[in-house]
């Protein structure tokens, strides 16, 4: 079944869940404008630091969202309605964003849609030209989920399958901290290991041939550990290597599970998304995998698939086609699930 898109309105996408802040401004179905300003603060782990993140988001909601209207070329006045995370994410976080929003609807009078951030990921798949049909199969991997979701419907999901562990984008990013790498790493470990041989090492498949539709990611960001304190040395040398073939164990993991969920549900759309999904392996095998499987594959172009506002606002616009708004009473929270 087709999923139903406004053709009019022009919505106002608010996200500050983390350490992203951004605003964009979809009109109708189409993006006019997408503004996303990374503030990567981070400990010495590579974790987020909460208040640094609130504060950034303070200093720059206002001047992100001047820039999101000035670059579609709308004025405040002619929005119809606005978008913002209210779930999950850092609490002082959202609430910069919440609030901002909540504001912007009050004296423009236009309604306000409160959006689930996971939810908001799935739906960012319908932000480009091939659009997916219900009932799809969503792959949803980011820095903080790892979950495969049946989705019958607009607010009608079956989580199916999550990580017990690590989230995969977690274990892309310490993975690469043991690698020297910055933070976030995944995408540096995407270009490492284009230069690098992905059989050179046989991490783990874990959990790739079990019954359930679970991951875990711990055991292989664990023998990477191992790997390295038993090769002392050969980071100088094999860096690229070892991150191809990491990265060949996650991937083969995600993809396979991922296909195997497909073939025994009977759904023919899959949809990856969430940031990990700008991995160039993970979309390509994706691709290939669902060619031979006479399945549908779906992804956001890589802008789209970490943290931004305009699956926010397409997300706000496909509820709002079907009549769901907030109240003005809306709180932020740190964990909702799905
Ligand atoms: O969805 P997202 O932007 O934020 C969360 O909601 O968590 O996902 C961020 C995660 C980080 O762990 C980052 O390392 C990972 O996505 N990531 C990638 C790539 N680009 C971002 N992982 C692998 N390959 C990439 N190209
Ligand atoms: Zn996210």
């Amino acid at each position: 079944m087709k999923i139903s898109l406004p053709n009019e309105g022009i919505i106002l996408g608010i996200e500050s869940s983390c350490d992203e802040t951004s605003a964009a401004i979809l009109r109708g179905r189409d993006i006019a404008s997408v503004i996303i300003s990374s503030q990567h603060f981070h400990t010495s782990f590579g974790g987020v630091v909460p208040e640094l993140a609130s504060r950034a988001h303070i200093r720059s909601i206002v001047p992100i969202a001047e820039e999101a209207l000035a670059k579609a070329g709308v004025s405040a006045h002619d929005i119809t309605a606005i978008a913002a995370t209210f779930a999950p994410g850092l609490m002082g976080a959202l609430l910069v964003g919440l609030n901002f929003a909540k504001g912007m609807a009050l004296s423009l009078s236009v309604p306000l849609i409160g959006v689930h951030h996971i939810e908001a990921h799935i739906f960012s798949a319908m932000l480009e030209e091939e659009k997916p049909e219900l009932p799809f199969l969503a792959l949803v991997v980011s820095g903080g989920h790892t979950l495969l979701v049946v989705v019958e419907d607009i607010g009608r999901y079956s989580v199916i399958g999550k990580t017990l562990d690590d989230a995969a984008g977690e274990a892309f990013d310490k993975v690469g901290k043991m690698l020297g790498m910055g933070y976030p790493a995944g995408p540096v470990i995407d270009r490492a290991a284009k230069s690098g041989d992905p059989t050179f090492v046989k991490f783990p498949r874990s959990m790739m041939n079990d019954e359930t539709f679970d991951f875990s990611f711990s055991g292989i960001k664990t023998s990477v550990l191992y790997y390295l304190r038993d090769n002392p040395g050969i980071l100088s040398t094999r860096s690229a290597d070892i991150a191809a073939s990491f990265q060949q164990a996650v991937v083969d993991v995600l993809v396979g599970k991922t296909i195997r969920a497909a073939r025994e549900r009977n759904i023919r759309d899959i949809v990856c998304v969430g940031g990990v999904s700008a991995n160039s392996l993970l979309r390509s095998q994706f691709k290939t995998t669902c060619d031979e499987q006479k399945k549908r594959f779906f992804s956001p172009r890589p802008m789209l698939s970490t943290d931004n506002a305009a699956m926010i606002a397409m997300l706000g616009a496909l509820k709002l086609d079907r009549g769901i708004s907030s109240d003005l009473s809306l709180s932020a929270m740190a964990r909702v699930p799905l």
